[in-house]
């Protein structure tokens, strides 16, 4: 496939990294993200053990940076016990954490193919070399996203006056990546070379991705941006106010159908009522090219008290959970939802923008595919 050859990374500026591994380090850190906004609080993780509770927990999250994390943690395991058992153990336990981001499955099947030919005692240096290519393949084929979803953007601008309003939802950023984002990696060129932009900023119920994450790396880096309560995406489209809908995706078929944080169908839905374009920021690791259609794409549900309480921080800087419903309250929590392909106007990937079929899509990741039919 050399003519596909993979994107030479460039590097992102930003002052902060979801995960680092320190050279020569047999840990990673990364910042937990359930303290911020109003925390940078890095956890060390040092075996597999905390790598499974990192992803379920939620300290690190955004399909791209669990895959990462999930990779280090397989070499951590093999830094503890490199027989085939132990490998198999972490492998499924690594992957039982989230269901739904494909990242997973993928980084840690690529690591054990990369060790499992090995010797015992090559294996977790192996690993390590392994996950760590993995983040840096994934800052570059964000930076490709990046290049590629910004000449979509400035073709949006050169149509209208005024600063472009591009409406994202949950976080598709550097923190969910090993820089640049997905999504946010168009707008931070963007931003970096003078065009005009707004980031309309949907806060993302239940776990508030969008304010507490979006929200900060935004500030963090200067970009123009407008909070909104999810509710209102669909007024803000029918009033004008938004050029187009760029967002993440945890999963994508071979189909096209889309996965992602839970209301992105509704925006979807808004935004071809509004004729407002609607992009998704695809790195092909996100790519399932094993499932015809998002019918089988597992849905994660998560814990009803991320619904029944919210949290935040309180008049002295205490952060506090406060419950929102009345005792007793039953509820769901269902944290992805399907975008049909049939609503979504492109996939930005790090080979260009795609039609959301199959046939686009198997005609630039033919490799994909191929993996997908001998499986
Ligand atoms: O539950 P989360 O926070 O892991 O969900 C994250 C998303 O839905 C993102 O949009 C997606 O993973 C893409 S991250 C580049």
């Amino acid at each position: 496939m050399a003519a596909f050859a993979t994107p030479r990374p460039s590097g992102d500026p930003a002052p902060y990294r979801a995960l680092v591994h320190p050279r020569g380090a047999r840990y990673i850190e990364a910042i937990d993200q359930r303290a911020l906004p109003h925390a940078v609080v890095m956890a060390r993780i040092d075996n597999a053990d905390t790598a499974a509770l990192a992803i379920r927990k939620m300290w690190v999250r955004g399909a791209p940076l669990i895959g990462a994390v999930g990779a280090y943690g397989l070499a951590l395991a093999l830094d503890h016990d490199a027989s085939d058992a132990a490998l198999a153990k972490a492998h499924v336990a690594l992957d039982a954490t989230r269901p739904t981001a494909v990242n997973l499955r993928w980084a840690l099947d690529r690591v054990c193919n990369a060790v499992r030919p090995l010797s015992e005692d090559e294996r977790a240096d192996a690993a390590w070399r392994e996950a760590d290519a993995i983040c840096r393949e994934d800052e570059g084929i964000n930076h490709a996203i990046g290049t590629h979803g910004l000449a979509l953007l400035r073709e949006i601008a050169s149509r209208k006056s005024g600063p472009l309003n591009v409406m994202t939802h949950c976080n598709a950023g550097a923190l969910a990546t090993c820089g640049w984002g997905t999504a946010t990696a168009p707008l931070f060129l963007a931003h970096a070379e003078g065009l005009a932009l707004h980031v309309w900023v949907s806060e993302t119920r239940p776990r508030l991705q969008g304010a507490n994450l979006t929200a900060w790396e935004m500030q963090r880096r200067g970009v123009p941006h407008t909070l909104f309560a999810d509710v209102a995406s669909s007024l803000l489209m029918r009033r004008g106010d938004v050029d187009v809908v760029l967002v993440g995706t945890d999963r994508v078929a071979a189909n096209g159908d889309v996965c992602n944080k839970i209301g992105t169908y509704g925006k979807a839905l808004a935004a071809r009522d509004n004729d407002v374009p609607f992009y998704v920021a695809l790195p092909s690791p996100t790519l399932d090219a094993s499932l015809a259609s998002g019918a089988g794409i597992p849905i994660e549900t998560r814990s009803p008290e991320e619904v029944i309480a919210i949290t935040g921080r309180d008049d002295w800087g205490q952060t506090t959970t406060v419950a929102i419903a009345p005792e007793g309250t039953r509820a769901v929590n269902y944290a992805f939802d399907l975008t049909p392909a049939r609503l979504v106007s492109g996939l930005i990937t790090e080979r260009g923008v795609v039609a959301a079929d199959r046939d686009a899509i198997g005609a630039m990741f033919p490799e994909r595919f191929a993996v997908a039919e001998r499986a």
